[in-house]
């Protein structure tokens, strides 16, 4: 298994600039069978999810290719295949293919897709929107046989804006006819993203990034041409680095108004920060004030910033709360934390409580998930001696050339099997 070694307490100075945000490009990718014969995706990340995309793309007579940090998918021999389990369950985002694939070709066969273990994740909403659109959905085992005879169009309701389902319910309606409307959509900048691919195709999609989508579906498409918007979880990531022991740190593509939930708590924390453009600078800063953290859907407090934000707050004076509403089980990261030397509690199922400020010490811990990996990583940077990460792969998934990134600005890290 994949490790990480961190010496603690080197400051992080000089330049990290933001890679393409990976939940845009997990689903731009499957999302590229829907253009005439070709698309160009540019700043895609360099994570293990897209290499496992890719090997999905390939099974479906697809070529990819890189050029620089673009890829260049051609779709002109793209074939309907089965997705078996070795590549469906490697990532959560496989299941975007559904989507696509019922749109272009009005079937689809995959195993059920993997992700992250931080909770339950059924895909029911995803299911409602396909069939609310006609389709026929079976389960056999471990593996959905999506198809339809003719998708129509149709005003959808999401009992939960949920980011998989409006991308992947976006994606099937481009194969309907006629028009329809999704209502209480999620409106995450990863929607966005993928909606500008799609109007690039010349498909018509309204809405992308409120409550209310609406996308014309149409069997005539365009070439693809997109980039791949900076990720603002990585953003946040390092932010919360730069915030424990940065020393000048630049934070380079920045979008702020991606970020602006966690820059409120950074206020009330009392962290100090300058941006300029799309750079941000940001120091170590001392007397950390503990909050009330509580995770929503965008544009609230992101999950994902939810375990990385809890090493920051075992260093605030006094009593935080971090209340996760959007997962059932993703405070795993609090275990090792408290073995490095913080106060953590969990109160009830989604309620945790941080006492700090606690000296971290580094030790053997164990990446249990891609976010909680971040947090343990944060607490290695900031510990006295040194943190071994067993299971790092996981980070590896969601932060690109991250021991590169780090080692760049003053981290002593190293990454081995
Ligand atoms: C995306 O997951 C991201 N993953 C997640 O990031 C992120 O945490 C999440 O959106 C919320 O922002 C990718 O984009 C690949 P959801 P997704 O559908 O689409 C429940 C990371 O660390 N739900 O908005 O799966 C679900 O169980 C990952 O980068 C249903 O009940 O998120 C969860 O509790 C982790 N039924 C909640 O909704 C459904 O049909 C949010 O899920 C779909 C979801």
């Amino acid at each position: 298994m994949a490790k990480l070694t961190i010496e603690g307490n080197h400051p992080l100075s000089g330049e990290i600039k933001i890679s393409g945000a990976k939940n845009s490009a997990v689903a731009l990718l499957p999302a590229a069978v829907l253009a005439h014969e070709k698309s160009t995706i540019y700043n895609v990340p360099e994570i293990s999810d897209i290499e496992y995309l890719i090997d999905i793309m390939n099974l479906l007579n697809c070529k990819v290719t890189h050029e620089g940090d673009a890829l260049v998918v051609d779709t002109s021999n793209l074939q309907n295949k089965p997705i078996p389990e070795e590549l469906s369950v490697q990532m959560r985002a496989s299941y975007y293919f559904m989507g696509a694939l019922l749109a272009k070709f009005g079937r689809v066969e995959m195993s059920f897709p993997g992700g992250c273990n931080i909770g339950a994740r059924p895909i029911d909403i995803h299911i409602k929107g396909f069939e609310e659109l006609g389709a026929h959905v079976e389960i056999i085992k471990n593996r959905y046989i999506i198809t339809a005879n003719k998708l129509v169009g149709k005003r959808i309701y999401f009992d939960f804006p949920s980011v998989g389902a409006t991308i992947n319910v976006m994606l099937a309606a481009t194969g309907a006819y006629g028009t329809t409307i999704i209502e209480n959509a999620a409106t995450e900048p990863e929607i966005v993203n993928v909606a500008s691919f799609l109007m690039n195709m010349g498909i018509e999609v309204r809405g992308a990034g409120t409550k209310r989508i609406e996308i014309v579906g149409t069997k005539e498409t365009k070439e693809g041409i997109i980039e791949v918007f900076p990720d603002r979880i990585e953003t946040g990531t390092f932010i919360i680095m730069g915030a424990l022991i940065g020393d000048n740190l630049k934070i380079k593509g920045i979008i702020k108004e991606h970020n602006e939930a966690l820059l409120m708590k950074l206020d009330e924390i009392g962290v100090k920060y300058k941006i300029n453009n799309d750079v941000m600078t940001i120091s170590k800063c001392e007397h950390l004030k503990a909050t009330k953290i509580k995770t929503l859907v965008f544009p609230g407090f992101p999950t994902d910033l939810q375990q990385p934000i809890t090493t920051l707050l075992t260093q605030a004076e006094g009593k935080s709360i971090v209340e996760e509403t959007i997962y059932e089980n993703r405070f795993k990261n609090t275990y090792d934390l408290n073995r490095m030397g913080a106060q953590t509690s969990i109160l009830t199922l989604n309620k945790l409580e941080v006492i700090g400020p606690r000296k971290l010490v580094g030790t053997k811990v164990i990446a249990t998930d891609l976010r909680g990996g971040a947090s343990l990583l944060i607490a290695g940077l900031i510990a006295e001696g040194t943190t071994e990460i067993e299971n790092s792969e996981y980070i590896q998934r969601g932060y690109s050339n991250l021991v590169t990134k780090l080692t760049k600005v003053g981290a002593v890290i190293k990454a081995s099997e």
